[in-house]
């Protein structure tokens, strides 16, 4: 089992999409005795990987007692790390306190993209120089990288390079738009875009001698299985199954980007809520609903609990929206040659050129097939003697990401609940002399509603 514990909210880097909103350590951070305690507790529980996260974990004081004393409870820890703060003392520090791995994100082998991305000028000379000082002290790293459009067809040339410099796996995170990464949401790919570098990570993971996972994308358990690639990781979503966050204010989630709150470690022992939460009694029945509840892949992937939530009103155990299979699925009208049907757009053809944007366009019609080509078989006539494929005819104007665009953003589907202003982060949040809650913001609070960017996020890798 394994626990991600963002440490604090503090970064040196300004990264577009910082899930977490990551700028400064927040007031009410678990203190350095609060952080023991707790790690007894997880360790009690039985949990064998605990990954420090933050923010940038490094930038904690204690980071170094820390870890030893996680070590000492027969814990793994291993990191969530920028990379760019770790000189030979840092590394050979880590190490002789019991550090297992470093997880160190690359996000492009451009130094001038990465250094946008991340924020800072010299980000990805920094980040590299930290790999090297990793392997001086034989400090076991691995990479992570954060998907967008604009480096997706990098992506596999992230893993052969992760495993030319001696890396023992490449994580691939698929964006979700919270935090920062809300400003960005546009950049995240499509459903079938998603389906497509699922297919090639999968076969790449095949060819190279490292471990290779897309996370938050549960569907790679699937598409692996349907291209008979074997690969270690046997279950997609792990959300309140075996895995877990604590916020740097201790607050605990089945995952950084699930609302659901499980328990307050500063009120009740991590053990108690881990075994007693009903969040996770309730994710632990595995009873989906729509096509997450009838697919075939179900017991390996679980769908994304936290897209299946906030696509449908809060339901952590509805369908997953972001699946191309899934979607497939859904399509009652046309079930025969499931399989053998084309992931492909129609490209508006039938659809109605009234309704259509310009092929080329993100959303509807855009990114996919040109107009005329070909669309599924066993098309039924539409209006230019084509019918729209089964995306458009079950997303029809909202494109293919499988919502409106309206409600794309996880804030943006909080603000439209709520009726409120910007989301922000926890940690802000909780500065508000209201004490307002993130979901449920108190009456006359102007600080808006929000999902919990302040103290998001972390995953199994980050
Ligand atoms: C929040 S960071 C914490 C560790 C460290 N600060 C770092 O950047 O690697 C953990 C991982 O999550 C990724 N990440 C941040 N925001 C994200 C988002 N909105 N969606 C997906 N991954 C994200 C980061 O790129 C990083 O690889
Ligand atoms: S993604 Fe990581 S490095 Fe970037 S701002 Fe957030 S916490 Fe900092
Ligand atoms: S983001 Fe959370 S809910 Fe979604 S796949 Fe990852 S762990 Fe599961």
């Amino acid at each position: 089992m394994i626990v991600s514990w963002m440490t604090t909210n503090q970064c040196n880097l300004k990264c577009v999409h910082c899930y977490q909103d990551a700028e400064e350590a927040t007031e009410r951070e678990l203190s350095t005795d609060e952080a023991k305690k707790m790690i007894d507790e997880i360790a009690r529980t039985g949990f064998k990987i605990m990954i420090f996260s933050g923010g940038e974990p490094l930038l904690r004081p204690d980071i170094y007692e820390l870890v030893a004393h996680a070590a000492s409870r027969g814990l793994r820890p291993v990191f969530g790390s920028n990379g760019t703060l770790i000189t030979d003392e840092v590394a050979c520090r880590l190490k002789d306190a019991g550090a297992c791995a470093m997880g160190i994100s690359v996000d492009s082998l451009d130094a001038t993209k990465h250094d946008k991305f991340r924020g800072l000028p010299n980000a990805h000379a920094l980040t590299l120089a930290g790999i090297e000082a990793c392997k001086r002290a034989g400090l076991p790293f691995q990479l992570h990288t954060t998907v967008v459009d604009w480096n997706r067809d990098e992506v596999c040339a992230i893993t052969d390079f992760a495993e030319q410099i001696g890396a023992q796996a490449h994580y691939i995170f698929f964006l979700i738009p919270v935090g920062r990464g809300e400003y960005i949401q546009e950049t995240s790919l499509e459903v079938l875009e998603n389906e497509a570098l699922l297919r090639e990570i999968m076969e790449k993971s095949a060819e190279v001698s490292i471990d290779v996972k897309p996370t938050c994308a549960p569907q790679f358990t699937r598409v692996a299985k349907q291209l008979g690639i074997d690969t270690r990781f046997t279950r997609g979503c792990l959300a309140g199954l075996t895995y877990c966050v604590v916020g740097s204010e201790g607050i605990v989630r089945p995952c950084a980007y699930m609302t659901e709150e499980a328990g307050d470690v500063r009120e009740q022992p991590f053990d108690e809520i881990w075994k007693t939460s009903p969040v996770f009694e309730r994710l632990r029945t595995q009873a989906y609903s729509g096509a997450c509840g009838t697919c075939d892949y179900k017991d390996g992937c679980g769908g994304c609990r936290a897209r299946a939530a906030y696509y449908h009103d809060g339901d952590i155990l509805a369908q997953d929206d972001y699946c191309a299979h899934g979607q497939k699925l859904n399509d009652t009208e046309e079930n025969e040659n499931e399989e053998d049907r084309p992931l492909r757009c129609c490209g508006g053809v039938g659809v109605g050129a009234g309704r259509m944007r310009p092929a080329g366009r993100r959303g509807l019609g855009g990114r996919c097939a040109p107009a005329g080509a070909a669309g599924p078989r066993g098309s039924r006539s539409g209006s230019n003697g084509a019918r729209p494929c089964h995306l458009h005819r079950r997303y029809g104007q909202r494109g293919h990401r499988g919502q409106p665009p309206a409600r794309r953003g996880l804030h943006g589907q909080f603000r439209e609940r709520l009726g409120t202003g910007r989301g922000h982060a926890r940690g802000r949040l909780r500065r508000c002399a209201n004490g307002g809650r993130l979901d449920h913001p108190k009456p006359g609070c102007g600080h808006g509603g929000g999902l919990h960017g302040g103290e998001s996020r972390g995953h199994h890798g980050a």
